[in-house]
């Protein structure tokens, strides 16, 4: 593991863009896996801006998100579909067709999970897959549990997810409890792993995924396994590295 402390949440931002612009420039095709969540807003903003002044390209780029909310519709604000088109996609040259979102609406989940999950195998691997990491320890929404789920999957999400979410909706009956997820060995598929954390209420549950021992109680602790895995974290997620 490669762990980067920066100072503050800007500069994970623009470290976290270097990485993916530089796979952009490198790669005459590349996949790009996607996470959601606050903290990966900055790295978006920056990678517009990038867009903008003509310095990348999304052209040759294929993306798959991480996971998607069971049961919001597209055009909720809250779906992660609304997210990823509000923060990047609408501003950016991708083709529609090279966006992968799980769709948390299909009448099948199970058969949607198994889609998903096929179709990154065909398109895939990622070249590089962003990752959050959740205060619980989750990565994606591989919430902590006794076992690894392996592919994409349906997930219960945890009490502390869903209270930590309930801050983007208006009453916390609106979230939902439910989610499509790739799995942890979806997530190591990944060619390369970068993961970003931002402030102090990280801070815990990045010593335990960094330093810890491996157990799916701390999903984000098998990255420790993985063979490129980078953490951008600033100095107060550092905080007891
Ligand atoms: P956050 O969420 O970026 O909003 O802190 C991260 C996560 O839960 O994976």
């Amino acid at each position: 593991m490669k762990i980067e402390v920066v100072k503050n949440y800007d500069e994970i931002s623009k470290l976290g863009a270097k990485y993916m612009i530089d796979v952009l420039r490198n790669e005459e095709k590349v996949v790009i896996g996607l996470p959601t969540g606050s903290t990966p807003i900055g790295m978006y903003k920056i990678i517009v801006e990038e867009y903008k002044k003509g310095n990348i390209t999304f052209n040759n780029a294929k993306t798959f998100n991480l996971d998607e909310y069971i049961g919001l519709e597209k055009t909720n604000t809250n779906s992660y579909y609304y997210f990823m088109n509000s923060n990047l996609f609408s501003h950016i040259d991708i083709k529609n067709e090279n966006i992968n979102i799980p769709n948390g609406m299909a009448k099948n989940i199970k058969e949607e999970c198994n889609n998903y999950e096929k179709r990154l195998k065909e398109q895939g691997p990622m070249d590089i897959l962003f990752l959050g990491i959740g205060q619980n320890g989750h990565i994606g929404f591989n919430e902590p549990n006794d076992y690894f789920e392996t592919n994409t999957y349906k997930v219960s999400l945890d009490e502390s997810t869903v209270n930590a979410n309930a801050r983007f909706f208006d009453k916390i009956e609106d979230v939902p409890t439910s989610a499509i997820t790739m799995g942890i060995k979806t997530i190591l598929s990944a060619k390369k792993i970068v993961l970003l954390a931002s402030g102090e209420s990280k801070a815990e549950t990045i010593k335990q995924a960094v330093n810890g021992k491996v157990t799916p109680m701390v999903p984000a602790s098998v990255l420790q396994l993985h063979q490129d895995v980078t953490i951008i974290v600033d100095e107060a997620a550092a905080k007891y590295l």
